[in-house]
């Protein structure tokens, strides 16, 4: 079967998105230069490619309405942590930009390629799609003296080069976070072992991401592809699972799977993370606290 082309119209559509364009929003605005920075994280919006779990768990503008919530606060920008579409095809990517585009408030918006915005969810697959219209699937930036790092995972493994740019660009001082959609396999309950729970976390390269987040003392490691939320400190970094941004809960028989998204709070001496659920409650993550989901909903 013949690839499907990336649509002119689609590129344009997406051009006022581009990672580059909304990193040259992100560096003109004041917040760029002080010690002090809020940003939201909104996790997978994909509404399962199956037709009987999109009609029994998926609820329509679960996504966009958490959207609209968290471009309604006072943020500085917001991360969506990839998986936006069930299939990285142009039909998908052109029905989420425009309810992106009916939601979106203007402030800085910046994507994570997920294993479904590729051509293929769970097979071999490519990421022409996402690059085509957001540009670089691993980049970083400064803002208020914190890097910020994004790293593609959709492939489910690291590459050799992607953990030497990683290594690189997390060698500097002062405050790191790192962005990626899937978990590395190694967060147990969230990753799995072995074939049967592949699906839950990246195996290749997964135990040296670790080792260079540790290294580098990453404040903190966000992550969607699975479908909860909860917290796990792993090699002194913590680890915050964030899935609940508007696809299918299936049924887990658990209080961690809920929509939600995050904000994050950065100050010179202090680092805090606020879920916001779908009900309008907000409850700040206290520091000590540790939360693994026993029965994650994979995607
Ligand atoms: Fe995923």
């Amino acid at each position: 079967m013949a690839e499907e082309k990336l649509p002119e119209k689609l590129v344009l559509m997406a051009s006022r998105f581009r990672t580059e364009r909304q990193l040259r929003r992100l560096s003109r605005l004041p917040s760029s230069t002080t010690d002090k920075v809020s940003f939201g994280v909104i996790g997978d919006a994909e509404p399962s490619r199956f037709w009987i779990y999109r009609k029994l768990f998926n609820r329509e503008g679960v996504f966009h309405d958490q959207m609209h919530a968290v471009q309604s606060l006072p943020l500085t920008f917001t991360v969506q942590l990839g998986d936006m579409v069930g299939k990285g095809n142009a039909a998908n990517y052109e029905a989420f930009l425009r309810g992106l585009r009916r939601v979106w408030s203007g402030r800085p918006y910046l994507t994570v390629c997920g294993n479904h915005d590729r051509s293929r969810p769970n097979g071999k697959s490519h990421s022409t799609f996402y690059r085509g219209l957001f540009g670089r699937a691993n980049y970083f930036f400064e803002h208020a003296s914190v890097r910020f790092v994004v790293l593609d995972s959709s492939a489910k493994r690291l590459t050799k080069a992607q953990l030497r740019w990683l290594k690189l660009v997390l060698d500097v001082p002062g405050r790191k976070i790192v962005f990626t959609h899937m978990p590395p396999v190694q967060l147990s309950l969230w990753g799995g072992i072995g074939k049967i729970h592949e699906l839950g976390g990246f195996i290749g390269g997964a135990k040296e991401f670790a080792e260079i987040v540790s290294a580098a003392k990453v404040s903190r490691v966000y992550m969607g592809h699975v479908h909860a939320f909860g917290v796990q400190d792993h090699g002194g970094v913590r680890y915050v699972l964030t899935g609940g941004g508007g696809s299918a809960l299936f049924p887990s028989g658990n209080d961690d799977s809920f929509h939600h998204f995050l904000t994050v709070e950065i100050g010179p001496t202090m680092i805090r993370d606020r879920v916001h659920t779908l009900d309008g409650k907000v409850v700040a993550i206290p520091h000590g606290l540790v939360i693994l989901p026993t029965h994650p909903v994979r995607a």
